[in-house]
């Protein structure tokens, strides 16, 4: 094997406002799988992350949700650091943005761009909401199509008609905020001169860094030629405020790339055999991987490498881009159920099944990538029950039962493992290029072999025949140093079944080059199932728990359910559509708890004139059903029913809170009668 690499790998920072969900745990995976297949080599591979805390998308969530900036990002990186955890996500750190090493980073880099003459500053027209004293980005702006005439709609394109346009040119523009009219107003802003750096991003782009695809779009962009990049915003923002300069921040993106170094620089404080310096330096022989979707490619490929090179740093080694996630071939869907966070995913199933699904389908190139429920299903359940841990399984007992779990000095099949040993280099080969679904094809076709060879010999039979006990001895040993070979090759993959494996193998942890020896003579230790089958039924719950997030935050909107409340805040209704509500008092008869989901109660509703059945996401502030029963409540007569796994829910009860324990339904005064509406 080669010398030891000093290897550093990100995956793009996640924002601090939302949950994790499936999609994002793709490029987690990916990079976690990769790291892990380094670290197995007796690489020094390093895996840092963090979450990307700035911006005015953060600070007006936090303000809705009457919190500090600070709080809402604390709590969201509890949040998001359990989720990847639980996925098996290494990170030697996961750290945020919002942190006193980013702040002297950026700081500095800034300082550096600007003393080598990369920052100019010009000022600049733009809308400003005057109620709420901040300017407005594009998406914070509606108005009229100036094409179409469409109403309500965004600040640079419209929905209706698809045309682009500036903000300016919109009718009837206000502010998506405080719903004020804006007014123009100017002020000074900092700009990035990222045309200085031309030169280098023609040489740099073009040098094996990026994936031919990636390489020629920014070719497009490159051709066309580079314009500056703002990168300030005048308070209030949430962010670093740009040293010398009161009143302006460094816009999210700035100060968001440079988080790598941030968070790296803060292991480095804990880890003493680390050096910044080392793999920072513009002369660091340490490699350096950013791993990013399609959809963030200019900022790692055009304004990154030029801030590092502008400041004197080192360039990335290469930027990895992928693909997006499609669920059963569309993009995912809230109201279909395939909108799956991470964490509802881990409510229903082992982490390591999808592991080894986006393994099984993730290439080396930006196509997206299809997680299709039935075939997951299938998949896991054929190769890695069916398959793997099935060749364990099948020879662990005779080996206990026989020879009292002591694994012979025997090899019945010497071209069967060399055929596994010779394997390994195209293996490791896919797994360095990230051609993992070669690598797992490549494995299975050996687990295969394995099977078949076993089938073959069937030592089940052999053993009730007199005088073969060696014979099932010895093909029983090869089965389990097969599996054991299997085992290391799957390891970047599955790493608590490896380690489960490891226990059962009684060895130390499994490095890749292990795979050249087979145990002899070896105690095992007793067999326990390593994997169990997928059941169907755990798919369709995780998807109705999906949609039931969704009724969940309807029901009782707004709760803060990040995810699915369009940010920044709720879109106006005009006073028609307000007074299109039929809101109603309504009395609670009946409630009661909905067998097989985690967040809704059952509520039979008398509204006056008729009596309607209800399905809220308010169980978990009312644990006790039974207290509801006899309450009035606010109700929407005139939503249209919708159907659920559960029944019909018909209209909707109203409620606010910010979730948990914490959400009111909504009473009005006593003396209301059922049925009166509310005006
Ligand atoms: O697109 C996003 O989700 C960004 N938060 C990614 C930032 S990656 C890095 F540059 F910080
Ligand atoms: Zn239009």
């Amino acid at each position: 094997m080669a010398a030891t690499r000093q290897i550093l790998v990100t995956s793009a920072l996640p924002y601090a406002n939302g949950s994790i969900h499936l999609g994002h745990m793709l490029e987690y995976i990916q990079t976690d799988i990769w790291v892990r297949f380094q670290q197995l080599r007796g690489h020094q591979a390093v895996y840092v992350c963090a979450d990307d805390a700035h911006g005015s998308a953060i600070m007006l969530r936090a303000e809705k949700e009457g919190l500090t900036s600070e709080q809402l990002i604390a709590n969201v990186h509890a949040e998001h650091s359990s989720d990847f955890a639980d996925f098996l996500v290494n990170f030697d750190n996961f750290y945020s943005t919002h942190s006193e090493e980013n702040r002297e980073l950026s700081e500095l880099i800034y300082t550096r761009l600007k003393d080598a003459g990369h920052i100019s500053t010009r000022s600049v027209t733009q809308y400003f909401d005057p109620e709420k004293g901040m300017f407005l980005a594009d998406r914070f702006i509606k108005g009229t199509c100036p094409k179409c005439a469409a109403e309500d709609q965004y600040g640079d394109n419209c929905e209706k008609c698809g045309a682009t346009y500036e903000p300016t040119e919109l009718k009837d523009p206000r502010s998506a905020i405080s719903g004020a009219t804006p007014v123009l107003k100017d002020s000074k802003h900092f700009f990035f001169r990222l045309q200085d750096f031309a030169d280098m991003l023609q040489q740099w782009t073009r040098s094996g860094a990026l994936q031919d695809a990636v390489a020629n779009k920014i070719a497009e962009w490159l051709d066309s030629g580079l314009q500056e990049w703002d990168i300030s915003r005048d308070a209030p923002y949430f962010g670093f405020e740009i040293p010398g300069e009161p009143g302006k921040y460094f816009y999210v993106w700035l100060d968001a790339p440079i988080g790598y170094m941030a968070s790296f620089k803060n292991l480095c404080s804990r880890r003493p055999e680390l050096s910044f310096d080392a793999f920072w330096n513009a002369d660091s022989s340490a490699e350096l991987y950013h791993f990013i979707g399609k959809d963030i490619v200019n900022f790692h490929t055009l304004f990154w490498p030029a801030m590092l090179e502008g400041a004197g740093f080192r360039k990335p080694t290469a930027v990895n881009v992928h693909g997006y996630l499609t669920v059963n071939g569309q993009k995912m869907s809230k109201s279909r159920g395939t909108f799956i966070k991470a964490r509802t995913y881990l409510d229903h199933l082992n982490p390591e099944y999808l592991r080894y699904y986006y393994a099984a389908k993730l290439g080396r190139g930006v196509e997206d990538l299809d997680l299709n429920l039935e075939d997951f299903v299938q998949k896991v359940n054929s190769d890695l029950v069916g398959k793997v841990v099935n060749i364990a399984s099948r020879c662990a007992g005779f080996i206990h039962k026989g020879n009292g779990g002591v694994m012979v000095e025997a090899n019945p099949a010497p071209e069967l493992s060399s055929a596994f040993t010779a394997a390994a280099p195209s293996i490791a080969d896919a797994y360095e290029k990230r051609d993992f679904s070669r690598a797992m094809r490549e494995i299975m076709a050996l687990a295969d072999k394995a099977n078949a060879w076993i089938a073959d010999k069937a030592p089940w039979a052999l053993n009730k025949q007199e005088g073969k006990q060696d014979e099932v001895q010895a093909i029983c040993a090869l089965g389990v140093n097969l599996f054991r070979q299997l085992v290391i090759f799957l390891k970047p993959v599955l790493p608590t079944l490896a380690a489960d494996a490891e226990a059962f193998l009684n060895v130390a942890p499994l490095r890749w080059n292990d795979h050249t020896q087979l145990l002899a003579n070896h105690q095992l230790n007793a067999f326990k199932p390593l994997l169990a089958r997928i059941e169907p039924a755990k798919i369709d719950a995780m998807v109705e728990a999906s949609k039931e997030d969704l009724a969940a935050a309807n029901s009782t909107a707004p709760t803060g359910n990040g995810e699915l409340v369009k940010e920044p805040l709720a879109d106006e209704i005009n006073f028609d559509a307000f007074a299109a509500v039929d809101l109603r008092v309504a009395l609670i008869e009946k409630c009661e708890f909905v067998e097989g989901a985690d967040k809704l109660l059952r509520l039979s509703l008398d509204i006056g004139d008729a009596k309607r059945n209800v399905f809220s996401g308010i169980k978990s502030a009312y644990p006790d059903p039974s207290k509801l029963e006899g309450r009035l409540t606010l109700y929407v007569a005139n939503l249209a029913p919708r159907k659920m796994k559960f029944g019909v829910s018909e209209g909707m009860v109203l409620a606010a809170g910010p979730g948990g324990e914490d959400i009111f339904l909504l009473s009005p005064d006593q003396g209301a009668k059922p049925g009166q509406r509310v005006k």
